[in-house]
């Protein structure tokens, strides 16, 4: 089946998910950006890689992790970036998204990275672009974030180096997370042998057993002997209805403590792919105590989005 990711040579030519990545792609990814992760200790932190492309940043939704680190990394390759100011943009005139591309396209854009609150859109702009013109997908509706994923990869293999032997939690609004799904991927491809998902029924898909992944509804038992711990926000903005009691009850019963921690390994990390909601999902004193690696996450990000964008521009026609 074709894999609109990969051109005709098996060469990754948009990053649009994990699902269906290969693994070749992935550890292509984790072993690039560990060669850019020295260029943050130097006093010009940039390399030649994208000179003369232009990166677009065409963020339709928040962010502030996502569409900084893709501005850092893409100057850092030496790329000229522009990014969109969507309010200000012609898309408040009722401009589509495909109108907006062809125009950018126009301007001699090589790589668009698009986060958009409609799942799929990458999808749409990748089918649309001329070959050589490259899409990544900044985070689409519920459906896929695959730079956060593979920066989380990136983070679990610098603190745990192997992935054959994790024991991964996954905690929280696992149905309405794009990370959730794109990590399960991530970790399933590179033979994480045991994935839990922890949380209220309500907000558990119904497809996790078919991904493999073991479902907890008792945080306790869920955390038992964990290596890694990825704690989700509560996404209310994707929320229909109360799927909860109160985020005072769901901090009893899901929040991370160091209490709760303690049933994880002792080495275990604590990550969270921000924004955080301290007090709901997480304590502060684990989201600021020693197993928390949650701001280096933010850091391999950066080294990460310059492998995806230097891969995906080097990829032939
Ligand atoms: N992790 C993440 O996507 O954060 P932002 O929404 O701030 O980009």
């Amino acid at each position: 089946m074709h894999n609109p990711q990969l051109n005709k040579d098996g060469e990754l030519t948009h990053l649009l998910s994990t699902e269906g990545l290969p693994r070749r792609i992935i550890e292509q990814i984790l072993h690039t950006a560990e060669s850019f992760v020295p260029l943050a200790d130097r006093d010009i932190k940039k390399v030649p890689l994208l000179r003369g492309k232009s990166v677009f940043n065409l963020f339709f939704e928040n962010s502030t992790r996502t569409r900084t680190t893709f501005e850092i990394a893409a100057k850092r390759l030496s790329a000229d970036v522009y990014n969109l100011n969507i309010n200000a943009s012609s898309t408040a005139k009722g401009e589509t998204l495909l109108d907006t591309i062809s125009n950018l396209t126009a301007m001699q854009a090589d790589v668009f990275v698009v986060r958009h609150q409609a799942s799929g859109a990458p999808y749409l702009i990748a089918q649309h672009v001329q070959p050589g013109v490259h899409v990544v997908n900044a985070g689409d509706g519920r459906h896929a974030h695959p730079t956060q994923a593979l920066l989380d990869m990136y983070t679990i293999r610098h603190y745990k180096k192997e992935f054959h032997n994790l024991r991964v939690a996954i905690v929280g609004d696992i149905v309405h997370s794009r990370v959730a799904r794109s990590d399960i991927h991530a970790l399933s491809t590179l033979g994480v042998p045991e994935i839990r998902a922890i949380g209220p029924r309500t907000l558990l898909p119904a497809d996790m057993a078919e991904l493999g992944v073991q479902i907890y509804t008792d945080m306790n038992e869920g955390l038992k002997d964990v290596d890694v711990v990825i704690m989700l926000r509560l996404q209310n903005e994707r929320m229909q209805g109360a799927l909860l009691p109160s985020a005072a009850e769901y901090f009893k019963q899901y929040g991370l403590t160091a209490q709760k921690l303690q049933l994880a390994k002792p080495d275990a990390i604590v990550m969270h792919p921000g924004p955080m909601n301290r007090g709901v999902e997480i304590a502060s004193e684990v989201a600021d105590g020693p197993q928390a690696v949650i701001l280096n996450q933010v850091t391999f990000g950066i080294a990460v989005r310059m492998a995806v964008m230097s891969i995906v521009a080097g990829a032939s026609q």
